[in-house]
C-alpha cells in the first residue's frame, strides 16, 4: 500500500492551519453537532483527525480510515499528546474496500472527495453514501464552488489552485476544478439538509454541506 502522505502527512495540519486560519477547522467540525450520543460515524480520509475527536468527545461512536500509515500514526499521536482515552476504531484502509454497508449514522468526508478525479470522486461518494443507515446524515467539508462577482471567483480559483498543484506534486492528488458537491450528492439520491460557508478575508471559501439519505 503505497503511502502518498509520507511526505507531507506530518505537517498537514499546520499546512491548513498557515493556508486558512482557523476556517478549514471550522469547516470541518461544521456539522457535528448533529450527532447523537451513540450514533456511529466513519471519517473517510481522516488525517490528523481533530474533527473525529471532536464527535468521540460529543459521545458518538467513531470509526477512521485512512490509506496512509503516516495520517494514522499522527492521529494516533494526536490522541496520546491530548491524553485521550477515548475509544476510536482505527482502519488502515482505502476506504472502497470498507464494506460496512448501512453501518452509520454519520459519514463525514472532510477535504477528502478533493484528491480524487471526477469519476472516482463520484465513485467514492457513491460508495460513502452505500454506508450510511437509510436516513443517514452524509457530511462533505471542502473548498466551495466559486460564487460571486469576477475578482471573488478569481481569487477562490486561484486559491484552490494553490492547494491542489501543491498536493499534487507532493501526495500525487489529481488536478481538476473546484467541484460542486451539493449537484453531485442530489445526483446520488441524498436531500441537502444544510449547507455553511466559512470565510478567508471575507469571501467564502469553505463548505460544509449536510445530505441526508432518504429513510
Ligand atoms: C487531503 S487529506 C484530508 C485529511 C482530513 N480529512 C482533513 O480534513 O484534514 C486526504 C486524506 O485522505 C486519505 N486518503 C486518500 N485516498 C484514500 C482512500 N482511497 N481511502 C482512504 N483514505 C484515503 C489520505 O491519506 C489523507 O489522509
Amino acid at each position: 500500500m503505497k503511502d502518498k502522505y509520507k511526505l507531507v502527512g506530518p505537517i498537514y495540519d499546520w499546512l491548513s492551519a498557515v493556508y486558512s486560519g482557523k476556517s478549514i477547522h471550522r469547516c470541518k467540525v461544521a456539522m457535528l453537532d448533529r450527532l447523537k450520543p451513540g450514533d456511529k460515524v466513519l471519517f473517510a480520509g481522516v488525517g490528523h483527525g481533530k474533527d473525529a475527536v471532536h464527535a468521540a468527545k460529543l459521545g458518538a461512536k467513531v470509526t477512521v480510515v485512512d490509506l496512509s500509515e503516516t495520517m494514522l500514526k499522527k492521529f494516533q499521536a494526536n490522541l496520546d499528546k491530548e491524553g485521550i482515552t477515548i475509544k476510536i476504531r482505527q482502519v488502515h484502509s482505502d476506504i472502497m474496500k470498507v464494506e460496512e454497508y448501512e453501518q452509520y449514522d454519520m459519514v463525514v468526508a472532510n477535504f477528502f472527495l478533493n484528491v480524487f478525479d471526477e469519476a472516482m470522486m463520484v465513485r467514492v461518494l457513491e460508495h460513502l453514501i452505500k454506508l450510511g443507515k437509510p436516513g443517514a446524515h452524509v457530511v462533505v467539508g471542502d473548498f466551495s464552488y466559486p460564487t460571486g462577482n469576477l475578482l471573488s471567483r478569481a481569487f477562490k480559483v486561484a486559491y484552490w489552485y494553490g492547494a491542489v498543484l501543491f498536493f499534487w506534486a507532493f501526495a500525487g492528488n489529481a488536478v481538476h476544478k473546484i467541484y460542486n458537491y451539493p449537484e453531485s450528492m442530489k445526483k446520488l439520491g441524498l436531500h441537502i439538509h444544510d449547507q455553511k460557508y466559512y470565510q478567508l478575508f471575507l469571501l467564502n471559501c469553505y463548505w460544509s454541506v449536510l445530505g441526508r439519505k432518504p429513510v
